[in-house]
């Protein structure tokens, strides 16, 4: 059959019914530079494993994009998942979401704990339940996936605790920095062959933030400039993170097991990205979609974005060398900027952290002991208002009764006297 159609084509030419060869030639290359564009915006993909079965994972932001890519990757590989999510775990959306990644994943030791990062007092709660366990608990990784990006043009916000935290900085780095300060103990107590990581996942705008010797006040901020200074001050920590657990010295004499790695998912389509393109309106939104196509093509899908993290927890041999590393496309970069290895920047940021994280404890505190008196009294004043209404409904039941003892009194005598003229009458 092929050879007489091969002959048909050799001595008459293409048949009639046959597309224009240019227009074939101008549709393959067009869908040669898609798949080529495709492959290349879409990354690297990790070939590392090692067994996770047993380990146990606390994940941030392990409820959208990337980190719910890293917490269905590692739930699938057998690992214990703990969500650290701002909703509380009976949360009906977290329950089904729960629910949902067991099932896809076969694995039952998916969990959820409530942990707002706009909260100092959220994180110390659940991060101080987690070390006052005796023995210490079982912590293999610890990946911090949560941030928020206001969209171009958004709002300065800042957080209700005390007298407030600019909200990226709080959520991106001040609520990391309070984590891991906390859980330190934790992460240091783990026996010697075990291979713990701390993964921060980051962003090549750091490369563009101003220096954190320079203070970003209300009038200098803008959305980007604050997402770009709070991941660079996660690169300066963790550096510094990093350092802290070397220097610990084990009561076994043994080395730190623990390493701090980073890693840059690259530009990928998430919900966090999506509100940024849109600028979180729905005319951007409509431009989103009509415009799908360039950012299918451009934008890493969460499956493709979650691959340098997934490298960052899987390969052994990052547990065989110094911490600190960034990761991109699934190997090891060096970092852009000289200062994210700089100690003094490291150490001022360590000690303006911790002062600033002292402070609004102290004033969030005091909110809260006033917040409670001031429900104290109004419970107090909302009994006293129910007393007072239960006696004033006795008093009232009382007198009623009391009248009607006195109608029936008043009206006996003058039954008598008719009875006995009833009686009279009768005889
Ligand atoms: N997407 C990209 O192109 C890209 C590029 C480079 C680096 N990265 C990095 O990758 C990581 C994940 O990015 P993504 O785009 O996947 O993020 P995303 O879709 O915007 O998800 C953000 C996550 O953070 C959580 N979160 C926000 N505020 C919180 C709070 N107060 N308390 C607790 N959780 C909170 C959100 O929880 P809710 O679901 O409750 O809102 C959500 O799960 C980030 O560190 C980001 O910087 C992303």
């Amino acid at each position: 059959m092929p050879i007489p159609f091969i002959a048909g084509l050799l001595w008459n030419g293409l048949p009639p019914w046959f597309p224009d060869p240019f227009l074939l030639l101008k549709i393959g290359t067009g869908i040669g530079a898609i798949t080529l564009t495709k492959l290349y915006t879409s990354g690297a993909t990790n070939t590392s494993e090692r067994k996770m079965h047993g380990r146990v994972v606390l994940i941030t932001g392990g409820t959208s994009g990337i980190g719910a890519q890293a917490a269905y990757e590692l739930a699938a590989r057998g690992a214990q998942v703990i969500l650290l999510t701002r909703l509380p775990p009976s949360d009906p959306f977290l329950v089904e979401y729960v629910d949902d990644l067991r099932e896809r994943t076969q694995n039952q030791m998916v969990y959820a704990e409530q942990v707002d990062l706009a909260s100092l007092h959220s994180i110390r709660k659940f991060a101080t339940k987690w070390i006052d366990n005796a023995p210490p608990r079982r912590l293999d990784m610890i990946i911090l996936c949560a941030d928020v990006l206001t969209p171009p043009g958004g709002r300065r916000l800042v957080t209700p605790e005390g007298s407030g935290v600019e909200s990226t900085w709080m959520v991106n780095f001040l609520a990391n920095f309070h984590l891991l300060g906390i859980l330190s103990p934790a992460i240091r107590a783990q026996p010697f062959d075990r291979d713990v990581r701390v993964i921060i996942p980051t962003c090549s705008s750091y490369i563009g933030s101003p220096p954190l010797t320079e203070a970003l006040g209300k009038e200098g901020w803008s959305p980007g400039k604050a997402y770009a200074r709070s991941k660079l001050a996660m690169l300066v920590f963790g550096q510094a993170f990093q350092k802290h657990l070397d220097a610990y010295k084990r009561p076994d004499g043994l080395p730190n097991n623990a390493r701090v790695v980073f890693a840059d998912p690259g530009w990928t389509r998430t919900p966090g990205m999506r509100r940024w393109l849109t600028r979180g309106s729905l005319w951007g939104l409509v431009l989103y979609l009509m415009l799908y196509f360039w950012v299918w093509l451009l934008l890493k899908s969460p499956n493709m974005g979650v691959q340098s993290i997934l490298f960052a927890a899987l390969e052994g041999g990052l547990a065989l060398d110094a911490g600190g590393k960034l990761i991109k496309e699934c190997r090891e970069v060096d970092f852009a900027r000289r200062d994210v290895k700089d100690e003094d920047v490291a150490k001022q940021l360590w000690e303006s952290s911790d002062k600033l994280i002292e402070k609004v404890e102290k004033e969030a505190a005091l909110q809260r002991a006033r917040m409670k008196q001031e429900r104290e009294e109004r419970e107090k004043q909302a009994k006293e208002a129910e007393k007072a209404q239960e006696i004033d409904s006795l008093v009232q039941a009382i007198k009623k009764g009391k009248e009607k003892e006195k109608e029936k009194e008043g009206k006996k005598p003058r039954n008598r006297k008719k009875a006995k003229t009833d009686e009279k009458k009768a005889s």
